[in-house]
């Protein structure tokens, strides 16, 4: 069972919400942790926009054990009132640049034998989510990608983590503040310890709260049902 103590890792969107709190988890456990986002200042943190060119951020982070692709951001509203540009701008930071820092660090850990990446998708990754559907495809995009990566590559852990509705300013962010009284908005640090737990037991996916699993799941067994269940209840 890998152990996180003695591990280097990278983790992106580090000065916020889940990334700040899994950055905080992972120092914990005894890990040399890297942390960078655009605001991000302090030791051992590296301030870059994803939305660039992430090749200046694997050079400075060297050799990984670990890389937790947690940056991201949301949008929500119908997608017919859109801004076109917010399209791109969702999957340049939430997808291609993710997954070239992980095509820039994955070589070294494959060279190496050992190595993990996180994938921080969404439960709207798992099953499609109203007002929300270019996010999901972003979240969908890291899970496929995950799927398909852990095929082809042995002897380096890949887990997708799939928060529910997580207490960070992720809402706020996006301009659509989460007004629902239900799912009630869990600590991020819950995600934190769980993603470190998946990493500890080379966990291929998580889902946190753990109930989403069920919903995930349905909805991959039997999506017309889903469908109706959404659209009657969502
Ligand atoms: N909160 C939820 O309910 C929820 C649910 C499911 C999934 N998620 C996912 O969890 C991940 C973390 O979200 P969070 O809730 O912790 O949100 P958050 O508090 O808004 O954190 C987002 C992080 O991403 C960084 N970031 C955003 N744009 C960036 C860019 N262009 N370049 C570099 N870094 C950038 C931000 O840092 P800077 O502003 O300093 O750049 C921040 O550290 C995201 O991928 C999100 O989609 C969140």
């Amino acid at each position: 069972m890998p152990a996180v103590t003695g591990m280097r890792a990278l983790v992106t969107g580090a000065s916020s919400g889940i990334g700040a709190a899994t950055a905080d988890a992972l120092a914990a456990k005894g890990a040399t942790v890297l942390r960078t986002s655009r605001t991000i200042t302090g030791p051992g943190s590296f301030a870059c926009d994803l939305a660039s060119d992430v090749a200046p951020l694997a050079a400075w982070a060297g050799d990984v054990d670990l890389l937790v692709l947690n940056a991201g951001l949301g949008h929500a509203g119908p997608f017919a009132d859109m801004p076109p540009a917010r399209i791109p701008e969702l999957f340049t930071v939430n997808v291609v640049s993710q997954l070239e820092l992980a095509r820039a660090l994955l070589p070294g850990m494959i060279a190496r034998q050992r190595g993990h990446l996180v994938l921080v998708s969404s439960i709207a990754g798992a099953m499609g989510v109203a007002d929300e559907a270019v996010y999901s495809a972003t979240k969908a995009a890291l899970r496929s990608f995950a799927d398909a990566l852990r095929l082809e590559v042995r002897t380096v852990g890949v887990t997708v983590v799939h928060p529910g509705v997580i207490d960070t300013p992720f809402f706020d962010r996006r301009g659509t503040p989460y007004t629902r009284r239900r799912p009630r908005p869990i600590p991020a640090m819950d995600v934190a310890e769980a993603l470190v737990a998946a990493v500890e037991h080379n966990r291929p996916e998580i889902f946190v709260p753990s109930w989403l699993r069920f919903p995930a799941r349905l909805n991959g067994a039997l999506p017309a049902l889903v469908r109706t269940l959404q659209r009657r209840f969502g």
